[in-house]
């Protein structure tokens, strides 16, 4: 089944990279306002031209920006266009049979989902993540590289847990907010607030 990347940048090439072969998913090439190295991909031209892909038979998209705001906005336009959003998650991963993950996620080489972990739509489960046991992630979400998020940690939408942070069981990190990369998170963190550190807090 053929399916068009949105996005040219850095991300992007990570999701290629961990493209699984033999998912029935066939990159067929990218769509972003300038041309770029997306791993040898066809440029389709710019997001303006994904009614037009759609009505050429195009019928799958990949939402491959890092951005969770820009990647939550390309994904409502990429709907309108009359394309379906699928998930990607590298042959490397290990996602566990009760885990589910939502249309347009991505969980990128040697992340873990634990049992009954649950993940959004559109959200990052980056390089090195786990996740464990009956984490809720929404949707939009990016867990960085390296992150551990302990069982039955709760991850409002668009939150973005920075590179090797540790959280403990049970936290809920709200909507919108930022965790710094290395934080060690052992309480709760409002909707929409930062905190860094080591214990993690507001800056
Ligand atoms: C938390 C973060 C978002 C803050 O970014 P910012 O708003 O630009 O903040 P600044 O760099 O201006 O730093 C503000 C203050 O917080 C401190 N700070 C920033 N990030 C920190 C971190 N991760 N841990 C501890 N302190 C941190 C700075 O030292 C600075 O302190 P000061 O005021 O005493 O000088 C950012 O530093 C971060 O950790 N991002 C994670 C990025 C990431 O993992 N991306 C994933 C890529 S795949």
């Amino acid at each position: 089944m053929r399916v068009v990347v949105v996005g040219n940048g850095g991300h992007a090439r990570a999701c290629l990279d961990a493209w699984d072969a033999a998912s029935g998913l066939e990159p067929v090439g990218y769509v972003a306002p300038d041309s770029g190295d997306v791993l040898g991909l066809p440029h389709l031209g710019s997001d303006h031209d994904l009614a037009a892909l759609a009505a050429d038979g195009l019928r799958l998209a990949f939402v491959a920006l890092g951005s969770n705001h820009l990647r939550a906005e390309v994904s409502s336009q990429v709907r309108a266009a009359g394309l379906e959003l699928v998930s990607v998650v590298a042959p490397t991963a290990v996602v566990g049979p009760t885990a589910t993950i939502g249309p347009g996620s991505v969980v990128l080489h040697r992340a873990v989902l634990g049992a009954r972990a649950r993940v959004g739509s559109g959200s990052i489960i980056n390089t090195g993540a786990t996740v464990d046991h009956d984490c809720v992630i929404g949707d939009f979400v990016h867990v960085a590289p390296g992150v551990n998020l302990a069982g039955t940690v709760t991850v409002g939408d668009r939150a973005m847990i920075g590179i090797g942070a540790s959280v403990v069981p049970g936290v809920t990190i709200g909507a919108d907010a930022v965790v710094g990369a290395g934080a060690v998170v052992l309480h709760d963190v409002p909707a929409g607030r930062t905190v860094v550190g080591v214990p993690a807090e507001e800056k």
